[in-house]
């Protein structure tokens, strides 16, 4: 969704800022804008469409100036236009925002009423002018801010720049991310660590409720009621370079191959194949020494992140024998959940900020269960929620198609799998050790997995022409399908469906005509012979199938029209390898398209707003 980064210290504003829009490029936008204040007052530009417009723009007249605001704007109120991209300006109040206004309709007939003049269709429009006109009153910018918070409902991140005062910069938090970066006679403030880490890797993220205050040498939080508080700072591994291309096409690509080493990061110091321990954090503290002293489990989480939940079900109830419900937090939260002190609530979640589950995860609370996250970003929102964050150490996820944190999130899962199943008394020390020296090897098969890049390529080139898709598989895999056909339908905009395949002919085989192309999950397992059965009905009827099975299958490869083989490895962890293959066949299929890969239409890659 729409980015926020703001500057105050000794460099060119203008070039720190297009930087770090460009760092948050990949939440999704579609128009942009900068603010910069200098001797001569205010100076904007703004654009409709990519960065490079408002860069275009600033060949020709550059912002000059040691402090400013800018905004990359995803439409909700209004189209995307220049005249509605942020920043918003009225006086010398000049708002950068991202969230929601849920009153904003009757905020802007009470204003008309009261002779302002609005230039934009945007909800932000409304800040300036109540801003503005608290500053008729008082010339405390800090408590006119507040005051106009106080007459809004929703959601927001902000930063005010105020032509009056050269020197600071005024930021407040509802709902919605924003992180104070401090650099050496410069700060920064951002919506996403990204857009930071070429200044500095100290951070401190503001809560909600909280005003704060920036100048190039200090920086000062202040809760709803007016009190300073005091903050410590984290400091952030990740590097510049991890947020970088690094020599491949796209961002998308780049995170498919670091896969095996998002998983080998993920296992890093959590396992002990040799003694058969698990170290996972917090997970003492909230289960206590010995036992599960929960009766149920609910997952919470949007999009990919709920794929990944829903292949934790299926491990957690076949191995430790706990019921485990998965849930779409945008309508968990709407719900009225049977959950309370007997429930270990586990919301998931790439960016840790997505409104719905974030929402859920606080509804959650309120019911007195426990709330163990599984999230990629320190320090985020849904983190600073939970009683316990497991994270996926997946480093920034750039790319809007989420594949590496997919990945990540399996492994965790698979963990707290294995630590429940432990707990619970359905493992032993043997069968555990078993598993840990299996999942310790993934890396390797992945790493083995991604040389059939090539073989992957050439065939998602050979169906670029279809003009929908079928994803079937059984088991855990059906929610791998699910991913595998979302993954599609995101970046290279054509329509596909995963199906679980035993659902085929309720319905969906339906669908299957001469050289629709079909892609099967067929790993060996109890269900192998069924999902056979499933390709020979589909077969039967024309489709194309692409079959992804264990390497060593010849019965299968010799059936199908194309197959991609997966090395050998325990059962259970399969999910871990098969989601592989559907990443690249996706990407493949939307690069030959040539769609906008990184950042696909409509696609944000953090959903902050409902
Ligand atoms: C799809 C994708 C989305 C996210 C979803 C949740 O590729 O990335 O479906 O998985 O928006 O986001 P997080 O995990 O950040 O809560």
């Amino acid at each position: 969704m729409c980015g926020i980064i703001g500057y105050i210290g000794h460099r060119e504003a203008t070039d720190v800022l297009i930087d770090g829009l460009k760092r948050l490029e990949y939440r999704g936008y579609d128009s942009a804008g900068i603010a910069v204040l200098n001797g001569r007052g205010i100076e904007m530009e703004r654009a409709e469409g990519k960065l490079a417009a408002l860069q275009a723009k600033i060949k020709k007249s550059k912002p000059h100036g040691k402090i400013g605001i800018g905004h990359t704007r995803w439409a909700t109120h209004g189209v995307p236009s220049e005249r509605n991209a942020h920043p918003h300006r009225v006086g010398d109040v000049v708002v950068v925002h991202n969230g929601i206004i849920e009153n904003h309709a009757e905020l802007r007939k009470q204003l008309i009423k009261k002779g302002c003049q609005f230039r934009s269709e945007t909800d932000t429009e409304i800040f300036c002018h109540l801003i503005h006109s608290e500053l008729k009153k008082t010339d405390d910018v800090g408590k006119s801010i507040q005051k106009a918070l106080e007459k809004v409902r929703g959601s927001y991140s902000l930063v005010v720049l105020y032509g009056k005062e050269p020197g600071k910069l005024y930021l407040a938090k509802l709902g919605s991310p924003l992180v104070v970066g401090l650099g050496k006679k410069e700060n920064l403030v951002a919506s996403d660590i990204p857009a930071l880490l070429s200044y500095t890797r100290n951070v401190v993220p503001l809560e909600d409720g909280e005003l704060a205050l920036l100048t190039k040498n200090s920086f000062k939080i202040l809760n709803g009621n007016g009190k300073s508080l005091s903050k410590r700072v984290n400091h952030i591994t990740w590097t510049p370079l991890m947020a970088e291309k690094g020599g491949f096409k796209h961002f998308m690509l780049k995170e498919i191959y670091e896969q095996p080493r998002v998983v080998e990061e993920t296992l890093m110091g959590r396992i002990q194949p040799d003694s058969g321990r698990l170290i996972l954090e917090g997970v003492n503290k909230l289960f206590g020494k010995k036992g599960f002293p929960f009766k149920q489990i609910a997952i919470i989480a949007c999009g990919t992140s709920w794929h990944a939940g829903l292949v934790g079900k299926y491990w957690i109830e076949k191995l430790a024998r706990v019921p485990v419900s998965v849930n779409l937090a945008s309508e968990f939260r709407y719900a009225d959940p049977m959950i309370g002190r007997d429930t270990l609530v586990i919301p998931i979640s790439q960016s840790g900020e997505t409104a719905d589950t974030l929402a859920a995860t606080h509804l959650a609370k309120s019911k007195k269960a426990k709330v163990l996250a599984i999230c990629n970003v320190l320090g985020s929102s849904l983190a600073r929620t939970s009683d316990a964050t497991l994270y996926t150490h997946a480093g920034p996820e750039i790319g809007v198609a989420s594949t590496k944190a997919f990945v990540a999130q399996l492994t965790v899962l698979y963990l707290i799998t294995l630590e429940l199943a432990k707990r619970q008394g359905k493992l032993s020390k043997e069968a555990l050790i078993t598993q840990l020296t299996e999942i310790r090897k993934i890396p390797q098969h992945l790493t083995k997995l991604l040389k059939s890049a090539a073989h992957i390529k050439e065939i998602a080139e050979s169906l670029v022409n279809a003009s929908h898709f079928l994803f079937i598989a059984r088991g855990p895999h059906f929610p791998v399908a699910l991913e595998g056909a979302l993954k599609l339908k995101e970046i290279s905009y054509v329509h596909a469906e995963g199906f679980a395949a035993g659902e085929l002919k309720h319905g969906p085989i339906a669908l299957i005509d001469e050289g629709v192309p079909v892609v099967a999950l067929v790993p060996k397992n109890e269900t192998y012979e069924k999902i056979l059965s499933n390709i020979e009905e589909v077969k039967a009827r024309g489709a194309h199938v692409i079959a992804i099975g264990d390497a060593t299958d010849r019965d299968l490869s010799e059936k199908v029209d194309d197959f991609i083989a997966i090395p050998k490895t325990d059962y259970l962890l399969t999910p871990l390898l098969y989601a592989v293959p559907l990443q690249l066949f996706a990407y493949y299929i939307a690069d030959h398209k040539g769609t906008d890969v990184d950042q696909p239409r409509n696609l944000a890659k953090s959903v902050t707003v409902e």
